[in-house]
């Protein structure tokens, strides 16, 4: 469904509209081009711009929008401005960075996509609504919705990883989340799926770098997410700062009228990324900063974040007959329109209200709903001898400043989410401990990783006559986010040493991941006994990790990214194209592979255990003939065989056998996460829809090609139980 046909009744579409035609009478072009202008508040989430006089340019009229204000009392005063103080009195459009939590802060988003479980995403986003709008906030800069490949580049942490049908679901679930089934609502706000396009194949994985990939990759891994976005109604884009065949992001016509706007039927409006206007310059596609703006509106761009490339030169570009007015006016209509969606012109004040905010704001059922979300994001990675989960007795050992810090509980982009309201690893440990079991900690490291004598000294003291030692270990939360690439990939400093010297005191260990990111850690693998992939899970960290440890929930994530053995393997990814000499089927010394590493990852995609085991069987597909736009149902049955109740992730691929593109050797089509209590059988039914098995071919259109398509259904992309193939007649 389209945004206006979401949000608003016929009736009240045709009002917003004539509404916007009588403003745009209105209007000077100045006042046009402020409608254009987003302009910073405090926080400074990019590089330095020009100082603005910001409540003189509010009161003129020239500005749209304001990001980063920091406080409740500035946003009012900023509003009054431009309502009582303005010409025209049109409302500002208060924008922040919202991605994983307000105040209470949940799991980073590649964490929660390890849920595999959308409505977790969902109701994190809605909580995070929920407080973003009672702080007076109208709208997010999320969800981003980047697909990547690459566990380099530093902003992994924010994506959903390396799939995009994964990544689609999770988007639909967070607009949705975001932005509910009203706009108006005091408790939705208005979001942005970013960062269009294609910026999460960043060459080498180095951050902001050339991206320059195919349009069958563009179509097939990177824009479903966001077509999933608009179908859910998303108000807004967000430009990525990367080019697309040679062109930036908000430049191309391709992306944004072609695709966007023609294809898709976007309604809602696109803003830059910071200053990311004026970097065509740098780019090389733009003499100055009139060259970038007309570019810009041209492409389809409507907003201009922090640049003041539009608030510059297009008004000039106009009078001088350089750019035609409607394009201006077409791109104010959609800021005005989404305005009026937000019913910003009935009540500009509608999300300032004093008591909303100290009742919302971190409320108990949000901390409930934020362990929830957390518990469900871990990932059993290994649990050699069952070792986990632990009894509740003895003496525990902590190690590692990770597991004593609220930074590294919640992240990055924790928008106002504070380090002491989170619960580390440590407090979590000592708050679940039974009166029966004594925790002792040591630190075992500085940041990020630096082993001194007396803090390896003291980690091995501590350790030796423990029962069981806890060793955080990761990576610290400054290095994942944005300009956090990274060409290594393995632990930080001498945190794999210290390991090494705490396996050696014979004490069982078992390590807790922090990372934004995959990290290269084959000998954890083959030393460690037990390793709990906890990522940054948020202002709950600690108490979910414990749940886990102690056997209070049972772990149900997979993981929704590859896992390289080495940083060379990278980008790796399950879903592949086959190549013309595959391994298994060359002649010794032709295949394709290294010499020095297997082709395939340590922890492959969909990889996740748990404390029960599950049997499947009977797989059956139905019809097994379809034609191109029908929807195959899939049966397959499930048995929790061990003495735990457990969730489980039933992932079904499929593979497209012959086409007139190669395509991937497996790819997800469908999947269902469900709950099994010991000894149950389940028959659980998937559905293979028509979007699942299109992708861009060699016609140039999103088709579905008839032929045979193998099914594969298992525990993980590289744990395949049952298989099937159904036909595709023409
Ligand atoms: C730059 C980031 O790329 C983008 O994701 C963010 O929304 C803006 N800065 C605003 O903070």
């Amino acid at each position: 469904m389209s945004l206006l046909q979401m949000f608003a009744s016929t009736e009240q579409r045709s009002f917003i509209e004539d509404e916007v035609d009588s403003l745009l009478e209105e209007m000077t072009l100045e006042e046009k081009v402020g409608q254009l202008n987003q302009l910073n508040g405090t926080d400074q989430t990019g590089p330095a711009v020009e100082d603005m006089d910001l409540e003189a340019e509010i009161r003129a009229g020239h500005v749209g929008s304001v990001l980063n204000v920091d406080g409740f009392e500035t946003r009012k005063r900023y509003q009054e401005l431009a309502v009582e103080e303005s010409r025209l009195g049109i409302p500002l459009l208060f924008g922040f960075d919202v991605i994983h939590g307000y105040r209470t802060i949940f799991p980073i988003p590649l964490g929660e996509t390890a849920s595999w479980d959308p409505d977790v995403a969902e109701a994190a986003a809605r909580v995070a609504a929920s407080e973003t709008a009672a702080a007076g906030i109208h709208w997010t800069f999320g969800p981003p919705v980047d697909v990547t490949r690459d566990a380099r580049w530093g902003r992994a942490m924010e994506t959903s990883g390396e799939d995009p049908y994964l990544a689609s679901e999770f988007a639909t679930a967070r607009v949705c989340g975001f932005q509910g089934d009203d706009l108006r609502a005091k408790d939705t706000v208005l979001s942005c799926a970013k960062h269009y396009a294609a910026y999460g194949d960043v060459k080498a994985g180095r951050e902001y770098n050339t991206v320059d990939i195919s349009e069958s990759t563009l179509r097939d891994f990177h824009l479903p997410p966001f077509k999933a976005a608009v179908d859910a109604g998303v108000g807004t884009l967000m430009n990525a700062f990367t080019t697309y065949d040679g062109v930036p992001a908000g430049a191309s016509t391709h992306l944004l009228r072609d695709i966007l706007k023609d294809e898709w039927g976007f309604e809602g409006f696109v803003v830059s990324d910071w200053n990311s206007f004026r970097e065509f310059i740098y780019h090389g596609v733009a003499g100055d900063e009139h060259d970038a703006a007309k570019l810009a509106i041209e492409a389809g761009s409507d907003m201009d974040m922090v640049g003041h490339i539009f608030a510059t030169a297009l008004a000039d570009l106009v009078r001088a007959g350089d750019v035609n007015e409607t394009l201006v006016d077409e791109a104010v209509r959609r800021v005005l329109r989404t305005k009026f969606l937000l019913g910003l012109f009935d009540d500009p004040y509608r999300y300032f209200d004093e008591e909303r905010r100290s009742a919302v704001i971190q409320a108990a059922a949000h901390h409930e709903t934020a362990r929830d979300a957390a518990r469900k994001s871990i990932v059993l990675l290994k649990n050699e001898k069952d070792i986990l989960p632990l009894s509740n007795r003895g003496e525990i050992a902590v190690v590692g400043d990770l597991a004593d810090d609220g930074n590294d509980a919640i992240g990055d982009w924790r928008a106002r989410g504070r380090p002491q309201d989170a619960i580390t690893v440590r407090d979590g440990i000592e708050s679940a401990a039974d009166s029966s079991t004594t925790v002792r900690f040591a630190q075992g490291y500085e940041r990020p990783g630096t082993v001194t004598d007396e803090l390896r000294d003291e980690a091995i003291e501590t350790v030796t006559d423990a029962d069981v030692a806890i060793v955080a270990v990761g990576e610290t939360w400054e290095l994942s986010g944005e300009a956090s690439a990274r060409s290594d990939i393995t632990l930080p400093g001498d945190q794999r040493d210290l390991l090494e010297e705490l396996v050696a005191t014979e004490t069982p260990v078992v390590a807790i991941l922090t990372n934004g990111r995959p990290l290269a850690i084959p000998w954890m693998d083959e030393n460690i006994p037990a390793i709990l992939e906890t990522w940054f899970l948020g202002t709950q960290a600690g108490n979910a990790i414990a749940d886990v440890l102690f056997g209070e929930y049972n772990p149900s994530g997979n993981l929704p990214i590859s896992f390289p053995r080495a940083v060379g393997q990278v980008p790796i990814q399950y879903n592949q194209l086959p190549t013309g000499r595959p391994l298994e089927r060359a002649e010794p010394g032709w295949g394709t592979s290294y010499l020095d590493t297997p082709n395939d990852p340590l922890y492959a995609f969909g990889h996740g255990l748990s404390y029960t085991q599950f049997e499947y069987s009977d797989l059956e597909l139905n019809p097994n003939q379809i034609s191109p736009g029908e929807t195959v149902t899939a049966s397959v049955i499930v048995e929790n065989t061990g003495t735990r109740p457990g969730e489980e992730v039933i992932q079904l691929y499929t593979h497209d056998v012959v086409a007139n593109r190669s395509r991937p050797e497996k790819e997800l089509s469908a999947f269902e996460k469900v709950r099994l209590e010991p000894g149950e059988r389940r028959k659980v039914t998937l559905f293979i829809e028509p979007d699942s098995l299109a992708f861009w071919t060699t016609d140039e259109e999103i088709a579905v090609e008839p032929g045979e398509f193998e099914v594969l259904v298992g525990r993980s992309s590289d744990d395949i139980r049952e298989t099937g193939v159904f036909e595709v007649q023409e």
